[in-house]
């Protein structure tokens, strides 16, 4: 018998018939070692021109097999049990037709904190990140006027993130200051169920009220009450109270936080698939040229700040020229616009007067 390298011992001759797997391989071709496994996932995803196929194959194979990194490159000989193999050959499947990465595990991380993504959230970007830096400085800045220590845990702070989404703004900031109080707002109810669930999962749920709003002003006044240390389920969360920001002890806000929709749909047809196809255009698209939420946002976010209160939105790559001119003299001061580390204007931010 010819002497095969071990890792190809396991793996069965495809059938003459074509029972033919998506990924190209015979289905019964489901029993190899991580390393073959690992390789042939990544030559799909390669062949399907999908972007960072590497990582992508990594990221399908943990999740298929439930371990860590460390374990992957300490264990390339092992034999992956059949299942195992099946699903993540599926997973590889789906990603190389165009499913996000983060869909198939449910997972993806933000300012270190790991968040549940759902096709009903966009999933949190990186770029983003840049708002909490900005948001966080721009408060130490004021304690620091004010004569107060500059790192704050935020007491008696009330912070809103306008288009919570999957809540990561709220989320990892409620993580930064962890005696303020926080409002998210979104129009999609379904995403307010996923923000819920990480507001529980990051154990923040009793400082976040999720309402379901147009930007700011509720829809109905409808408003979810936070739920100290109950999960909620995937159903939309139910309507229980009046919201807060429409009573008559409507909160200022200290900190106005925002990353709008703010694609134009114009540009729909040059987005990636994954982008496009898989992820919810309430999230993405913010009129047909993309900026035209900003206009509401600004003014309504100068109703609802404290004099001294902070604005800051997260921009679209061609926002800033007609963003910035929004914010007038007259109700804005100390406008500052931040980088990010492509050199795309990305945040923008300002004063109360
Ligand atoms: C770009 S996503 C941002 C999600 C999340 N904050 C993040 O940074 O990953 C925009 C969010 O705004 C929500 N949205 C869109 N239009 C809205 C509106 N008029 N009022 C409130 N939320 C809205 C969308 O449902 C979506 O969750």
């Amino acid at each position: 018998m010819e002497n095969r390298p071990p890792h190809l011992e396991r793996v069965r001759a495809p059938p003459s018939g074509g029972d033919v797997n998506p990924i190209g391989t015979a289905r019964t071709l489901v029993s190899c070692d991580v390393r073959t496994a690992f390789k042939m996932g990544i030559a799909r995803l390669r062949e399907a021109d999908v972007p960072s196929f590497t990582l992508a194959a990594e990221l399908l194979l943990l999740h298929a097999l439930g371990r860590n990194r460390t374990w992957l490159y300490a264990h390339p000989e092992e034999i992956i049990a059949e299942g195992d193999a099946q699903r993540y050959f599926d997973l590889i499947a789906r990603r190389a037709a165009g499913e996000p990465t983060q869909h198939l595990t449910g997972k993806q991380e933000f300012w270190g904190l790991e968040f549940e993504v759902t096709p009903d959230v966009l999933i949190p970007r990186p770029e983003t990140e840049h708002v909490i830096e900005v948001a966080l400085d721009r408060l130490a800045l004021r304690e620091l006027r004010a004569g107060r220590p500059q790192k704050s845990t935020g007491e008696g702070l009330q912070i809103a993130d306008i288009g919570t989404g999957s809540g990561c703004i709220a989320i990892a900031l409620a993580k930064e200051l962890p005696a303020a109080n926080f409002y998210g707002t979104d129009i999609s109810r379904a995403a307010l169920a996923v923000a819920q669930r990480n507001a529980v999962r990051h154990a923040v749920p009793d400082r976040i009220h999720f309402i379901e709003a147009n930007l700011i002003s509720p829809v109905g006044a409808q408003y979810i009450a936070p739920q100290p240390g109950k999960v909620a389920n995937s159903a939309p969360p139910s309507v229980v109270h009046q919201s807060p920001i429409t009573s008559h002890q409507s909160p200022l806000f200290d900190l106005i936080a925002s990353n709008p929709p703010y694609i134009g749909r114009r540009e729909a047809p040059s987005l990636a698939r994954e982008v496009r196809d898989h992820e919810p255009h309430t999230a993405l698209f913010g009129g047909e040229e993309g900026y035209e939420l900003y206009a509401d946002l600004i003014t309504q976010s100068a109703q609802h700040l404290k004099a001294g209160g902070i604005l800051v939105l997260e921009l679209g790559h061609n926002s800033l020229e007609a963003v910035q001119p929004l914010l007038d003299a007259s109700a804005w001061t100390n406008v500052g616009v931040t980088n990010d580390l492509a050199g795309i204007p990305r945040v923008l931010a300002a004063e109360r007067l």
